[in-house]
């Protein structure tokens, strides 16, 4: 059982407040938070997954206008992606379930890191993914690990709706998308990490797609509140895809309910989604911290996306850079001032999908192999 049977909303995963009292954080990456999930770690499959650089940016804060931006880079995860936080929690819950293979439904970054769990785990793996819309780098990761692939005609929606489906009601087969309780549970390390490493930043922007990270991000800090590790939280900032923002328009129209698009477009295909699975939570999420959604354009995006390795030496997939340009976005719109302190995540490596940067980036220059004609290009 993975959803609310009243209001549909995906379950949460809820600790008595007794067996938060004596937490302590021991070791590095996910499992030094084992003491706030909701599985054993001894069994744990794990690859090592957390401990990510958070780096302090060298100009691109300037350039955006706020007095100190971090960037919090989740593309150094053992698959390249933050999934395999979640992965960690979730592949190691589906062998404490018994389950014999496991399933989701993903725009790719969810299928490659749950296929390398799974193999870790000696279980089978189903990934169904939309066809014609994943980065070769993320596929070819799924195949290395040997997940049975499936390609769906349509888009990510209609993947995740027939694999909710078969899913509903078995362990058997085991469902690990971020409706899974146990994935957020993983996925809420980021939100320790973040306070660990820095305290408690005035903003944390994050790319939306099927919502799940927003809401894991924010249960993280809400823990974190309550335990008493910090005293008041950061504003959120999330950013979707301008032609896949269903959660942005609500919120720019003041509407309490999404309304789903049909035709999801962006170049940023990690967070091509048009009916987010976790909406409501993170609505929520966005309202209670005080923080703002926002779309930005695939023009932006790219933009953002080559700023990124070339002014700070980071290099994302496409969907990772809107939350940077989102945050550019904000600050042009003064709703995030000069001096606030701002942690920007970026979620998946760049090496996955380098696809539309090829399209946008310079100069190669091919010479024989003389020293010559090498001097004459290093002159200029
Ligand atoms: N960034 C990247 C690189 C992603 O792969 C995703 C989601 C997101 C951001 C958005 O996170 O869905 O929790 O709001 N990718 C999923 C997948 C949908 O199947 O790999 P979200």
């Amino acid at each position: 059982m993975y959803f609310c049977p009243n209001c549909g909303d995906p379950l949460t995963i809820v600790y008595d407040k007794n067996e938060l009292k004596e937490v302590k954080f021991t070791g590095k990456g996910v499992w030094r938070y084992r003491d706030v999930l909701p599985v054993s770690s001894e069994n744990a499959v794990t690859l090592n997954e957390g401990g990510t650089p958070l780096h302090r940016s060298v100009k691109l804060y300037n350039e955006i206008g706020v007095k100190d931006l971090w960037i919090k880079n989740e593309g150094l995860n053992p698959t390249g992606s933050f999934k395999d936080r979640g992965m960690t929690v979730g592949v190691t819950r589906a062998i404490e379930l018994g389950a014999h293979s496991v399933i989701c439904a993903s725009t790719g970054n969810t299928a490659a890191s749950l296929s390398a769990y799974a193999a870790r785990a000696g279980i089978t793996s189903f990934v169904v993914v939309p066809e014609g819309s994943v980065a070769l780098g993320k596929l070819a990761q799924a195949r290395a690990a040997g997940a049975k692939i499936v390609k769906v005609r349509g888009n990510f929606d209609y993947a995740l709706k027939i694999v909710r489906s078969l899913a509903a009601g078995t362990t058997e087969t085991y469902l690990l998308n971020s409706v899974n309780p146990y994935r957020i549970e993983g996925q809420k390390t980021i939100a320790y990490e973040i306070v660990e490493e820095y305290g408690v930043p005035d903003w944390i922007f994050i790319p939306v797609g099927n919502a799940g990270n927003i809401t894991a991000l924010w249960k993280g800090l809400k823990e974190l509140k309550s335990m008493g590790f910090i005293d008041r939280l950061p504003k959120l900032g999330g950013v979707q895809a301008e032609g896949a923002s269903p959660i942005y328009r609500a919120f720019a129209e003041g509407k309490d309910e999404i309304i789903p698009i049909q035709n999801p477009q962006t170049v940023a295909t990690a967070i091509k989604i048009g009916n987010p699975a976790s909406w409501r939570r993170a609505m929520r999420a966005v309202k209670e911290s005080g923080g703002i959604m926002l779309s930005v354009s695939d023009e932006e995006i790219l933009e953002y996306q080559k700023r990124l390795a070339s002014k700070e030496g980071i290099f994302v997939e496409p969907a990772s850079a809107a939350s940077i340009a989102g945050l550019a976005r904000a600050t042009a719109l003064n709703m995030v001032k000069k001096d606030e302190h701002v942690v920007a995540v970026v979620t998946g490596n760049g090496l996955k999908d380098p696809e539309s940067l090829m399209k946008i980036s310079a100069e190669e220059i091919t010479i024989d192999a003389e020293l010559e004609a090498l001097k004459r290009v290093i002159k200029g």
